[in-house]
């Protein structure tokens, strides 16, 4: 019984103060809901914190709907510009859930006003933005960190190590697709999501982003890419009455060849008739393989080539919910899952250990380098798409 996750956490006791750290967030709809729900749930589920999250502030643009957010969540303080939030003397951490053009601006303002930055991913739209905003936190000395939330998710984590600890061998194959469904439909308005100007990508860099991410947080740094990408839909409701075109990506696939040799093929599509979060990838190495599917995402399936007896060899499913499985130990007892917001608690905990004991965000969490690298790798898929031709990635 001792290493059930339920007990150990009952077993554990706060000791001495734990510091606060005061939020200004920006955004309150999608991201702004999840990141507020892992703020107030971080403080007694990963127990004992290393910090307590403070709601200072939050930002929109509508007074009403920013205030009716502030106290829907428990924030202290409604701002409809976010310059006035930043100012905030209260406001230690700045998290940045706006859209993809809201990112820059804000992130760099903060930083140079001496805030710890968060920042939604993809960082920014292009690299050269994403280069600016790395400049700006490492000249403000300030802690970074952005959203790429399933590095925290313990499946992940514990694929992760798997691969790390040589488990797998030579890694021969990454496999990736991200798949969403959910503008199929021709009258889906040209929200922010399709204008490039505000997205800087279609799924590129909403879906794409991320298992890119997870490339180089599990096999490592590609080196070359060759893409294509297609917009099903070149036109849609503007949502006052005309029409707008459409001028980001629907859907991308790319082929990526890593530094140390490996071989991968990224996916990325918000035409996937069936697919509501389908991100699923698949790791083949010499002495095994690994597949994750987000749908199940408290599951690992393995394989090992020399597993006994070879009558039953062949994928197995792993639960990863015991507690000496990542990040369990705060949860339940093994076999009671947990859900996507989680990743959210994981990642900010993470997060405040950087800032509390000064440690660095990266390997385990994705910083601004990462952030940068990823818009780099982006750009270049871009570019492929565009000119038919195989792509160097340069940093
Ligand atoms: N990590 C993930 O899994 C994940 C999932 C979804 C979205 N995202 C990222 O999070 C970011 C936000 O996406 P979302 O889905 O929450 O978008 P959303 O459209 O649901 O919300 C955007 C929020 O930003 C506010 N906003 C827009 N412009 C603003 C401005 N100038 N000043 C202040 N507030 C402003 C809007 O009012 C809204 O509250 C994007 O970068 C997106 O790529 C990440």
């Amino acid at each position: 019984m001792s290493d059930v996750g339920f007990v150990n956490m009952a077993g554990k006791k706060a000791e001495g103060d734990v510091p606060e750290l005061g939020i200004g967030m920006l955004g309150y709809a999608f991201m702004g809901k999840a990141h507020s729900n892992a703020f107030k749930t971080l403080p007694y589920m990963m127990y004992p914190p290393l910090a307590i999250p403070k709601l200072v502030a939050i930002a929109g643009r509508n007074q009403e709907a920013v205030t009716a957010a502030a106290q829907r969540y428990g924030y202290a303080k409604a701002y409809t510009d976010w310059r006035a939030m930043i100012d905030d003397p209260d406001v230690q951490v700045f998290d940045n859930g706006g859209p993809n053009d809201a990112h820059a601006a804000p992130t760099i303002a903060a930083a140079q006003a001496g805030k710890h930055v968060f920042c939604e991913k993809p960082l920014a739209r292009t690299a050269e933005e994403a280069k600016t905003m790395l400049d700006a936190v490492e000249k403000a000395g300030v802690k970074h960190m952005v959203a790429y939330n399933y590095r925290f998710v313990p499946a992940i984590v514990q694929a992760k190590r798997l691969i790390a600890s040589g488990a797998l061998g030579r890694i021969f194959h990454y496999r990736a697709v991200y798949l969403q469904e959910w503008i199929i439909d021709p009258n889906f308005p040209k929200i922010w999501r399709l204008d490039k100007a505000q997205a800087g990508s279609g799924s590129l860099g909403d879906l794409g982003s991320h298992i890119i991410d997870l490339a180089r947080f599990l096999v490592g740094e590609p080196k070359k890419v060759m893409a294509m990408t297609k917009t099903f839909i070149e036109e849609r409701p503007d949502g006052s009455g005309g029409r707008g075109k459409v001028d980001v990506d629907d859907a991308v696939t790319s082929l990526l060849e890593f530094e140390n040799g490996a071989m991968g093929t990224i996916e990325a599509s918000r035409f996937a008739q069936g697919n509501k979060n389908g991100q699923r990838w698949e790791i083949n190495g010499e002495k095994g393989s690994i597949r994750f599917d987000l749908e199940r995402m408290n599951e690992l399936q393995v394989f090992w080539a020399d597993e006994d007896p070879r009558e039953t060899r062949g994928f197995h499913n792993v639960l990863v919910s015991e507690s000496y499985h990542p990040f369990w130990e705060n949860w339940w007892p093994q076999g009671h899952i947990i859900g996507w917001e989680h990743s959210f608690v994981h990642e900010f905990h993470h997060f405040f250990d950087a800032i509390v004991n000064n440690k660095p965000v990266a390997p385990w969490g994705a910083d601004f380098v990462d952030g940068y690298r990823n818009a780099v790798i982006c750009d270049a898929i871009e570019a492929s798409a565009k000119s038919g031709r195989v792509v160097d990635i340069q940093y």
